[in-house]
């Protein structure tokens, strides 16, 4: 694939065509940095945070999961410093009456002349920066008063801290072991987002790795490693794919060392997940603020310690659009142009589509026995509407590996047709094999069916 086939705008269009996502809220107008799933935009992004899982708890024993509540205490954001530093600079233009990221006025549009930047036409006014919170407030209870404010969480991470005793407690575990949580975060981001790469509510998948303080360099690297593969297994492209340590002025304020996974976007190289060497920042926080002690206490040596923390965060919607971008191909078929999304089969919203020649002769109801019989074993869709041809396309377009085709041959010998989606092949197998075959192709080796045909 030459590399300027995929742009933003093709998977933004590609999406919302198929119902993948698309703006919320779109028939008042659509609302700022914000998207809804459909159908297909579902079961991607549940393959995805499948495959988190499994890397994490399915795959290792040293890790458990947890679901910790959105809105917690507010002193948590006292403790971990989001109260007083999760700002960003902003200013604002007394012209156009936009608002502005500070850092971030070389990049975006004067609200008037959008060929310019803010600032750059004699018109521009803009004000001095004032840091803003990035976090949503909201109230407990009825009425607006003293001590009801409350938060959105703005990271999963800290609910993870402030049930480290408890889970301590039950799960029979010591340091080196990891507490891991998927759920949605909320940021009050004003930059315009990209599509999915920024927006105000968002999932994160983070884990958070306890260890021995003189371990904590050591468990970093490994997790630098371990996720870096995990990109590779779900089958995003190596060459697309970067490590880029933070220097000292871009640390965060509670990271000794952060390097994040960057994936090459359509808009260049940007943050797909961060991976921190937190330290003992949280606990010791968190122990502060709260008068309880987080600590570890090691029977067998007598010694007890804070233990350090490393940290892989990553993006749901952040790795969905790396998977879309990363599979999005255009090509020739037949002597017709097809966009195809040559999704990894374990992360393809859709396994297998049912597709009979035509919708007549028998056909349909022969077809819909085959559906019925695949569909215990994997997500498979049926569809009779419209030529055969236009449901490949669709199918292609949502990634579908596989097409099983009943046509009049089907009647007499009771074999269909497998069409692949990369290499188009069409086998015939019998109908009773179909379960073996194409299990035995989706349970293939976490590899790229790119790299497999390239
Ligand atoms: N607990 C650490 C933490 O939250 P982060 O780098 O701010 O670190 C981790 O966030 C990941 O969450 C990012 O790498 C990105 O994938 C995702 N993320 C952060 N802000 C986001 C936003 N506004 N929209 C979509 N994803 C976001």
């Amino acid at each position: 694939m030459a590399p300027d086939v995929v742009t933003m705008d093709k998977i933004v269009a590609l999406c919302k065509r198929r119902g993948l996502i698309f703006p919320a809220s779109e028939i008042y107008g659509g609302i700022h940095n914000t998207y809804d799933y459909g159908h297909y935009g579902v079961l991607l992004k549940r393959n995805v945070i499948d495959a988190w899982w499994q890397s994490m708890i399915g795959d290792r024993t040293d890790i458990v999961a947890l679901d910790s509540a959105i809105i917690q205490h507010p002193k948590t954001w006292e403790a971990s410093g989001h109260l007083a530093g999760f700002t960003d600079p902003l200013v604002d233009c007394k012209t156009c009456g936009q608002r502005f990221r500070a850092d971030h006025l070389g990049e975006l549009p004067c609200g008037r002349k959008p060929s310019k930047h803010p600032g750059e036409t004699p018109e521009c006014e803009l004000t001095e920066a004032r840091e803003f919170n990035l976090m949503f407030e909201t109230t407990i209870g009825p009425v607006k008063e003293a001590g009801a404010t409350v938060y959105l969480r703005p990271e999963t991470a800290q609910g993870i801290f402030l049930d480290f005793k408890t889970v301590l407690g039950f799960a029979r575990k010591k340091p080196p072991f990891g507490i891991a949580q998927v759920g949605k975060s909320f940021r009050n981001e004003i930059t315009p987002g990209n599509f999915v790469f920024r927006t105000l509510e968002f999932e994160q998948m983070e884990m958070e790795f306890f260890v021995p303080p003189g371990e904590a360099e050591q468990w970093h690297e490994h997790w630098l490693r371990e996720r870096m593969e995990w990109y590779e297994r779900i089958g995003i492209r190596a060459d697309h794919l970067r490590l880029r340590a933070h220097d000292a002025e871009e640390l965060s304020h509670y990271s000794s060392a952060t390097s994040d996974v960057e994936y090459l976007y359509p808009i260049g190289w940007s943050e797909l997940e961060g991976i921190a060497n937190r330290g003992d920042f949280d606990l010791t926080q968190h122990a502060k603020f709260s008068g309880d002690k987080l600590e570890y206490f090691d029977t067998a040596s007598g010694e007890r310690y804070v233990p350090h923390v490393i940290e892989p965060a990553a993006g749901v919607g952040r790795t969905v659009l790396a998977a879309l971008c990363d599979a999005y191909d255009e090509d020739d078929v037949g002597g017709g142009p097809r966009t195809v999304l040559r999704l990894h089969p374990r992360l393809a919203p859709i396994k297998v589509a049912v597709l009979p020649v035509v919708s007549k002769d028998g056909l349909p109801e022969r077809a819909q026995e085959v559906f019925q019989m695949l569909r215990g074993q994997m997500q498979a869709e049926y569809d009779e509407g419209g030529s055969i041809g236009k449901r490949y396309r669709r199918q292609d377009e949502i990634g579908t590996p596989f097409g099983v085709t009943i046509d009049h041959q089907t009647l007499e010998d009771g074999t269909v047709t497998v069409r692949d989606r990369d290499t188009l092949a069409q086998d015939r197998v019998a109908i009773e094999d179909l379960p073996a075959v194409l299990g035995a192709r989706l349970a293939a080796p976490w590899e790229s069916p790119k790299l497999a045909t390239a």
